[in-house]
């Protein structure tokens, strides 16, 4: 639905001005149909630099973006004469923002009606397209309110419900919950995850919390300096050994005892349960086993479960009850020892 190759964004690179920063360095970004993808990063990752190359309110330094089908880097490519096909293109594009951008002299109504006035719709079609909308965001009594007069989750649902105005394909949200608090943030990614099933919406969401891509994400990627450095499903990820924002969505804690000790993080998906392997494992190679941390928690919709174990002995000696545990069809990843991982990679491998 989604599509970027090797986009890429240089500020400053028109020679202008000052020095040339590279926000996006040659971004490869692939997100599907109907799903709800998070893009976290640090402060200045590029995360906003991405959104607004994908909707050309920035046009790119090079590569392309491709949205529904539509290559709308040659579109835009293509001077004045493309202009309104360029224009309708980014109609089926809706954005919302962190500081939700909307005009305090207009009332709620005015705010939803403006993207169906800049398409030139009738004053009918588009009061029953706000009215409409916003009885789907939960506002239809504040339709002649000024924004002024509402909460910041109220705002940002009139926000969400002008995105929606000219019936996007696509919807592109940074840091649409930043400015609000815990509370409002989960009815604001309520509301997005039901847009989602209910229209088929799909939805790009930037973010730097962790929490947001837990809770709405089906697939998610982390930005590092410009460049997308992990991505996948939520499932693909969690089951991706080393994976940074695997680690970061399900965070188990537990120290090693000592040095002569392997840890390994045990992660299972759905059905499966860890507790008879572990005793399995115990028996079968007459070890002892702690447990040093354990958790359950739902990620993206998903029942995962992690269990952090410590083996005695290193890496070295762990090797045969490692192996057992990866029979079982578990996800395995060898905690610290970075040697340990890539000899585990390896493995893995072949
Ligand atoms: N209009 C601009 N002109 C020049 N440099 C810019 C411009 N916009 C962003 N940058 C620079 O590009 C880099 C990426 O910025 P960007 O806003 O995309 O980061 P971000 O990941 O959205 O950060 P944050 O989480 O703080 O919003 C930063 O170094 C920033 O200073
Ligand atoms: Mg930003």
């Amino acid at each position: 639905m989604i599509t970027t190759t090797g986009l890429t964004k240089i500020y400053g690179a028109d020679g202008s001005r000052g020095r040339e920063i590279t926000a996006l360095d040659g971004v490869d970004l692939h997100v599907r149909e109907g799903e709800v993808y998070g893009v976290i990063g640090q402060s200045g990752a590029g995360k906003s630099s991405l959104i607004r190359c994908i909707n050309l309110l920035e046009r790119p330094t090079a590569g392309t973006v491709s949205v529904a089908g539509q290559d709308l880097t040659a579109l835009a490519g293509r001077g004045p004469r493309a202009g309104k096909e360029l224009r309708q293109a980014r109609s089926r594009i809706g954005m919302v923002f962190q500081h939700f951008n909307l005009l305090s002299s207009r009332t709620v109504q005015d705010n939803v009606e403006l993207p169906l006035e800049i398409l030139g719709r009738s004053g009918k079609e588009r009061s029953r397209k706000a009215l409409e909308l916003l009885d789907l965001v939960g506002l239809a009594d504040r339709a002649g309110a000024y924004p002024a007069q509402l909460s910041g989750g109220q705002k940002q649902r009139v926000g969400i419900a002008r995105a929606l105005a000219a019936d996007p394909k696509v919807l592109l949200s940074d840091e649409a919950t930043s400015a609000l608090d815990p509370e409002t943030t989960r009815s604001i990614l309520q509301l997005l995850r039901d847009l989602n099933r209910q229209l088929g919406l799909t939805v790009l969401l930037i973010t730097h919390e962790m929490d947001v891509v837990k809770s709405i994400c089906d697939s998610a990627a982390l930005m590092e300096k410009g460049r997308i450095v992990e991505s996948g499903t939520v499932s693909e990820l969690l089951a991706t050994p080393g994976s940074e924002l695997a680690a970061a969505l399900f965070p188990v804690g537990g120290e090693a005892a000592g040095p002569d000790r392997t840890v390994v993080d045990v992660t299972f998906q759905g059905e499966a349960a860890t507790q008879p392997v572990i005793s399995q494992l115990s028996r079968t190679y007459n070890i002892d086993i702690s447990i040093l941390g354990a958790a359950i928690d739902t990620v993206g919709g998903l029942q995962v479960g992690r269990m952090r174990i410590e083996l005695p002995g290193r890496y070295e000696d762990n090797v045969v009850p490692i192996g057992f545990l990866r029979e079982q069809g578990l996800q395995i990843d060898v905690v610290g020892a970075s040697d340990a991982k890539t000899a585990l990679a390896k493995e893995a491998v072949k």
